[in-house]
């Protein structure tokens, strides 16, 4: 694997697009971004023709791997009848019931494009309909990039204002924010006990912090979170963007047996295509025909929906997430394997098809964990196995054997060459 190809067209990326990359966390792809020219299945080929086994799956979105056919042809069929129309059409509908028949808390939804869209919406419609103004986040969890819940992403002063995300970004919303510790029943308990002296909204909970770590709820601490936030006239909002539809085909509310006010939904809802929908109760959805703003001009786009109908319609079938755990249990028994084993341990955190690698004695955050798996990358990279630079692992259908084998071999020898 040469990269030159991927090397020359990032420099002159660089000349045109700010940073070279279209997101700026992919900025942190070493030894620079991979050049994709074509991707099927579990695994894409960059401007050389090299093939690498994929273990980004886009961040996420494609739990059926890339190019399923399902879908594709679902796409290409819209796309050749209507791009956006700016008026209704029965896809609207028809993939909004697809959704909600998937979610067990699913009564309505309104649709968006992103996470980040999608979160502003669902914070909106909670301090519409609470008339209170502030937001409970956890720490380290990442909510999408809009000022006012980019923040407090490292561990740190709890229930303090967060520090900002970024330069940039505005200081005076993040009196909006409070912070608290992720599995921590009792702060989250003393926190809400104050709901109406704090002015608190919203409760926004990444149910397994797939952004920091990967970290399941414990038992307890989701249900203590329903029950508070019920006691104390609190919406709670499950942020599912990385979870929903790839943990359980009804998201982290089926997995864990607790059903929040409101879910937000994005990447694999529509399996490689942009779109994001906040699910739950009608009666605090329905505050958009009461003077909540929802907007977008590309809302709804039916190519879009197409494919959202058409993941649907395969999640439908119980067997997919049965393969999906079976490939994803087998890939942390190997490669978990392996790495308890090297010269320096790690381990992989896993729920479903979601895993992270984790360094003995190494936090880890969005950007990952720097250190051993900086160096890993590289020399997976090097034998056609293509990870993410946060360590975070996305499996799909697509994945089998031969990949985890593969990778397996080229881990075995990346591990031995470590200096
Ligand atoms: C948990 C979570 N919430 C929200 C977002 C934001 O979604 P988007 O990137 O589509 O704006 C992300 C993106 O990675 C995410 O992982």
């Amino acid at each position: 694997m040469s990269l030159e190809s991927s090397r020359i067209a990032f420099e002159r990326a660089r000349r045109s697009v700010g940073a070279g990359v279209g997101s700026g966390l992919r900025a942190a792809m070493r030894p620079h971004p991979l050049f994709v020219s074509e991707a099927r299945g579990a695994h894409v080929w960059d401007l050389d023709g090299d093939r690498y086994i994929d273990y980004v799956m886009a961040w996420g979105p494609l739990v059926l791997g890339h190019g399923d056919p399902r879908i594709t042809d679902a796409v290409v069929d819209v796309a050749g009848r209507m791009q956006v129309v700016g008026t209704s059409h029965v896809l609207e509908y028809t993939a909004a019931e697809a959704v909600l028949e998937a979610v067990p808390h699913g009564e309505r939804l309104l649709w968006s494009n992103t996470g980040t869209e999608a979160v502003q919406v669902a914070l909106r419609l909670a301090r519409a309909a609470t008339g209170r103004r502030r937001v409970v986040k956890f720490a380290k969890s990442y909510h999408g990039w809009q000022d006012a819940v980019h923040a407090g992403l490292d561990d740190g002063a709890w229930d303090e204002p967060a520090a900002p995300g970024g330069r940039g970004q505005s200081p005076s919303v993040l009196d909006d924010l409070v912070v608290a510790r992720f599995n921590d029943t009792e702060m989250i308990e003393r926190i809400l006990a104050e709901a109406v002296e704090r002015d608190i909204a919203a409760v926004i909970v990444d149910p397994i912090m797939s952004n920091a770590g990967v970290e399941p709820p414990a038992p307890e601490f989701l249900r203590a979170l329903r029950a508070r936030c019920d006691r104390h006239g609190v919406v709670l909002v499950f942020d599912e963007v990385i979870a929903g539809f790839r943990i359980a085909r009804g998201g982290a509310a089926e997995r864990f047996g607790v059903r929040p006010d409101l879910s937000v939904f994005g990447k694999a809802m529509a399996g490689g295509f942009t779109q994001s929908a906040v699910v739950g109760r009608a009666d605090l959805i329905d505050q958009v025909t009461d003077g909540v703003v929802h907007a977008g001009t590309f809302n709804g786009n039916p190519v879009a929906l197409a494919a959202v109908q058409a993941t649907m319609g395969v999640l439908a079938d119980p067997s997919v997430h049965e393969s999906l755990e079976s490939v994803s249990a087998r890939f942390e028994q190997v490669i978990g394997g392996l790495l308890a084993a090297g010269p320096r341990t790690a381990r992989l955190q896993r729920v479903g098809s979601l895993l992270q690698f984790v360094p003995d004695g190494e936090a880890t955050n969005l950007h990952g964990t720097g250190g051993l798996w900086s160096q890993i990358l590289g020399g997976m990279l090097a034998n056609g196995v293509l990870f993410m630079p946060s360590g975070k692992i996305f499996l799909s259908t697509a994945h089998g054997q031969a990949d985890i084998d593969a990778t397996a071999d080229a881990l075995d020898k990346v591990l031995r060459e470590l200096p």
